[in-house]
């Protein structure tokens, strides 16, 4: 039996009331069906319709045979499991809010005085080989395995985006240069006891271009569909791809970055890697020239990404971010 004073955060038995959000934000209804989920995808068969149609009607897809070697997949999220089960309090080596990543332990963070059910890791991860050397060195494989865990997302991206592009009838090297796995954000979200009354994270939409999620067999991930949230089910081995921001602002409108948050389970964790495929920071976006005309008029207006990163990350969520860039009709 553990003593009380090596319980961490989520192990006391109960909800603080720090980590309890406001009545909108909970989630209503905690047994919702997972039949109607998002589309699975088989990239095996060139599915340019079926990417395109998903990311119209979902903004979310989930694919299968995605070239990710499962090894690289199960390698990276041990590593960022035994990342998380590290007994912080007397780690050495560890900087937490190091100039170049930031480990926000739950209790460490707050949301206009709300903690979230999770703790997380983010750092950068461009230009790679530059970054390696800057991310966690405990555990001590951390740089090497989460570099390949990069290197075959990025891969990933860029036949999801020929597919994107051919799709929409856009030029093929569109993203060539201005594509990159530039953000990592790695969670743990502990079981919660009372998870109606909390949130792994707030309703949001993510500024990339596209997130590449490995969501390692747990549930969890809702997208809002209709007004209703629907979840998000699991799929061995397969990692879930949302259009972001960006994306639908180049596409002027016909993929849709949708909003998603993630629920707490009482008797499971879920353990997650994202990785954000965003445009270069002095990339301009607009919307592609090719997919505007007179009858479809741009509906975004061209600015600068680190721009539209800087002016939107005050509010934390990104949720209202393309209202910012929106052209008045
Ligand atoms: C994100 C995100 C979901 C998850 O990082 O933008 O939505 O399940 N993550 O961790
Ligand atoms: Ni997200």
């Amino acid at each position: 039996m553990m003593e009380d004073k090596d319980l961490r955060w989520f192990e006391l038995g109960l909800v603080p009331e720090s980590y309890i959000v406001s009545k909108e934000y909970r989630p209503e209804n905690l047994d919702i069906p997972f039949s109607d989920s998002i589309p699975v995808i088989d990239l095996a068969n060139i599915p340019l319709e079926a990417i395109l149609k998903a990311s119209h009607d979902f903004g979310f897809f989930q694919v299968m045979n995605h070239g990710v070697p499962e090894k690289t997949m199960n390698d990276a999220m041990n590593v960022m499991k035994e990342f998380f089960d590290m007994p912080w309090k007397d780690e050495s080596g560890i900087v937490p809010n190091s100039k170049n990543w930031v480990y926000v332990k739950s209790s460490n963070f707050a949301k206009d005085g709300v903690h979230l059910w999770r703790d997380n890791l983010k750092h950068p991860c461009y230009p790679l080989q530059k970054c390696i050397p800057l991310w966690p060195n405990n555990p001590p494989t951390y740089q090497k395995v989460i570099a390949e865990y990069v290197v075959e997302i990025h891969k990933l991206s860029l036949k999801i985006f020929e597919m994107i592009l051919k799709g929409l009838g856009l030029d093929p090297g569109y993203f060539n240069d201005t594509s990159e796995v530039q953000l990592l954000a790695a969670n743990f979200y502990p079981p919660c006891p009372d998870p109606s009354l909390t949130l792994g994270s707030f309703p949001h939409r993510d500024p990339s271009l596209i997130t590449v999620l490995n969501q390692a067999n747990s549930t969890g991930l809702q997208v809002l569909k209709n007004g209703e949230w629907i979840n998000v089910g699991v799929i061995p081995n397969a990692l879930v791809v949302n259009i972001g921001n960006q994306l639908e602002i180049i596409s002027n409108g016909r993929l849709r970055s949708v909003e998603h948050r993630v629920v707490t389970k009482k008797h499971e964790g879920r353990r997650t890697i994202a990785t954000h495929v965003n445009p270069s920071p002095d990339c301009i976006i607009e919307p592609a020239k090719a997919l505007v005309n007179e009858s479809e008029p741009p509906r975004y207006k061209a600015f600068r990404y680190r721009d539209f990163v800087e002016r939107n990350k005050a509010f934390g969520d990104y949720t209202n971010a393309l209202q910012t860039v929106a052209r008045s009709s």
